[in-house]
């Protein structure tokens, strides 16, 4: 079967972006570190912040810092004005149909962990099957162990190729009437692989299982419309997509997160507390117990807007071209090998060099003014398929340039030197 992957390579027509006004939206870009221009290349681990959004946090702390949805105080309703006014704004970004189905939550990890816990613990038992893939990334992996332990449900894993692509005829063979969920990644972490989300939804729904997808990765860099996904819930963190850190959002579809328990208990989340009873609060509140994060929905509020004005199919293209630029640069690099080859990839440009431990180049590079991760990428089990302890990783975001790709490249030559 071959897998038919939804996001296409960005719309040709997507007006080009004007990278350099881009840049000056970016106070920290114009920093030295270790005396070179700073080159960020780590926007997989988190992206920059541009001006606007440290401006709305700064705003909302210096004139409108208030509890939300408690006080009859004016600050209080500009705060909850803004904090709603950004969910508005993220449930028009994922298209979902209503703000009920837009939880705040701490990021992508939070999310997932309130579906296992929530969604799983209260409808999955002994026996149960939970479908991922061999490159998710460790949070996409751990609370559904958690969760099997709990319930006695049991992980089946889909193989990946040497290119770091879903093996869909494997994922089409796991699934049966045992599997009651289904957790994937919409673009890898490690690899870069854009996985065929709405293929994958399409099969497991045959099979009446939900689909939750893991969009970290996808977020930033592609359009996400989780209609046409077609998906029951979808995550992201509001940090990767130059907001705040400690905000993210969990997409549920109504009907689930209706049928779902809460996750915590506490203010917020109820409607009439007593002894004897507690009555909860309508979506997305149910899930949204304590005082939330409210400067970090500002942010991302603030973030959303951003990234609408520039325009994602904009970033998209931008970034397509740039990987595909930065793959044939590094390619030509004597002793170095690409991690990640599959034909529909994102942002992320993963590799070894042999005979270097990525520390090793990660600190190099440093010294370069280049920042890049080196590690495991929180995917061990993608390290392991690929039988190396860890890999170096740059990653691309709409505010990077050719030059800095070249400037990666001489930086990988002065790796290589140290180390011939
Ligand atoms: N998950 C983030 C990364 O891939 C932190 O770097």
């Amino acid at each position: 079967m071959k897998a038919l992957h939804d996001i296409k390579p960005a719309a040709a027509n997507a007006p080009p972006l004007d990278v350099e006004r881009i840049r000056r939206d970016f106070p920290i870009l114009r920093q030295r570190v270790h005396g070179k221009p700073l080159v960020y290349l780590d926007n997989a681990a988190t992206a920059q912040k541009p001006q606007a959004v440290i401006d709305a946090i700064q705003r909302y702390y210096s004139k409108e810092n208030s509890n939300i949805h408690r006080g009859v105080h004016t600050l209080s309703e500009k705060a909850t004005e803004a904090y709603e006014g950004a969910r508005v704004k993220v449930k028009e970004f994922l298209g979902a149909s209503s703000t009920r189905e837009t939880v705040f939550v701490r990021g992508s990890t939070e999310g997932i962990n309130l579906v296992a816990q929530s969604y799983g613990r209260a409808f999955l038992k002994e026996g149960d099957e939970i479908v991922i893939s061999a490159m998710e990334h460790h949070s996409n992996i751990v609370p559904w162990q958690m969760l099997c332990g709990q319930v006695g449900a049991r992980l089946r894993v889909v193989p990946i190729n040497h290119d770091g692509e879903m093996l869909i005829d494997e994922y089409a063979r796991l699934l049966g009437p045992r599997t009651r969920f289904v957790s994937v990644a919409h673009v890898s972490n490690a690899l870069g692989t854009v996985n065929p989300v709405k293929q994958i939804v399409e099969m497991a729904h045959a099979h009446k299982a939900p689909v939750l997808v893991d969009g970290a990765q996808a977020a930033p860099h592609v359009k996400v419309d989780v209609q046409e996904l077609g998906c029951d819930f979808y995550v992201f963190s509001g940090h990767k997509l130059y907001g705040p850190t400690g905000i993210g959002v969990l997409y549920g579809r109504e009907r689930l997160l209706e049928a779902m328990p809460p996750y915590q208990g506490g203010g917020d989340m109820i409607s009439l507390v007593t002894f004897e009873k507690t009555h909860y609060n309508n979506l997305p509140y149910k899930f949204e117990a304590g005082t939330p994060h409210i400067a970090g929905g500002i942010g991302l509020g603030a973030a959303i807007d951003y990234i609408n004005g520039v325009g994602i199919d904009s970033v998209a293209a931008h970034e397509q071209e740039l990987l595909a630029y930065a793959t044939r640069s590094l390619s030509a690099i004597d002793r170095l090998r690409i991690i990640g080859t599959a034909r529909e990839k994102a942002s992320v440009l993963s590799f070894v060099l042999d005979g270097v431990h990525a520390h090793d180049i990660g600190t190099i590079l440093d010294r370069e003014g280049v920042a890049i991760r080196a590690g495991h990428h929180c995917a061990m089990p993608v390290m392991q398929r690929f039988g190396v302890p860890a890999t170096a990783r740059a990653s691309f975001a709409c505010y990077n340039n050719r030059e800095e790709v070249d400037t990666l490249a001489r930086a990988i030559g002065k790796v290589s030197e140290v180390f011939k």
